[in-house]
């Protein structure tokens, strides 16, 4: 049986649309994962320093702590008392999770793996290698009666 002239035409267009539409699937598909293994360069913006609310700030004054951002770090800043505040990266230094502080113990912990860090940033129990990074924590006068403004920079 011969192909009659309208049956190529249909036929190339077949293999048009099936081509492209095979093309465009596979582009959809492969795209995103190429995106994802080889995501595009983001400068980050440099940060020197973060104000972090102030000595009054309710979560320090009923937690003894609170987790800020630097730029893209976190950063753990404890009330150590009423006039004294420190400041460490917040990520543990064993397998990165966020620490929190225990008022009661006076120690930075780590509930992932019980890492223990003192209120040095020192480590002092538990799996994690290396101390944390400590930030400098600047109390800023806001005026006479009104509560100072905590200031976290890098040491
Ligand atoms: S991640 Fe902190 S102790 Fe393991």
């Amino acid at each position: 049986m011969e192909d009659s002239p309208t049956d190529g035409g249909r036929r190339s267009f077949l293999s048009w649309f099936l081509g492209t539409s095979t093309g465009a699937l596979v582009l959809s598909v492969f795209y995103p994962i190429l995106r994802f293994v080889s995501p595009p360069h983001v400068p980050e913006a440099s940060t020197s320093q973060v104000e972090a609310g102030s000595t009054h700030d309710p979560e320090l004054l009923e937690k003894g702590f609170k987790i800020v951002r630097f730029g893209a770090e976190p950063v753990i800043l404890v009330r150590v008392s009423e006039t004294e505040f420190r400041a460490f990266a917040a990520t543990c230094t064993h397998l990165d999770c966020i620490v929190e502080y225990r008022p009661g113990d006076g120690q930075i912990w780590c509930n992932c793996h019980n890492g223990v860090y003192d209120l040095n940033g020192r480590n002092v129990a538990g799996p994690p290698p290396r101390p944390l990074e400590a930030y400098e924590v600047h109390v800023v006068s806001k005026g006479a009666g009104q509560p100072g403004a905590l200031v976290v920079s890098r040491t």
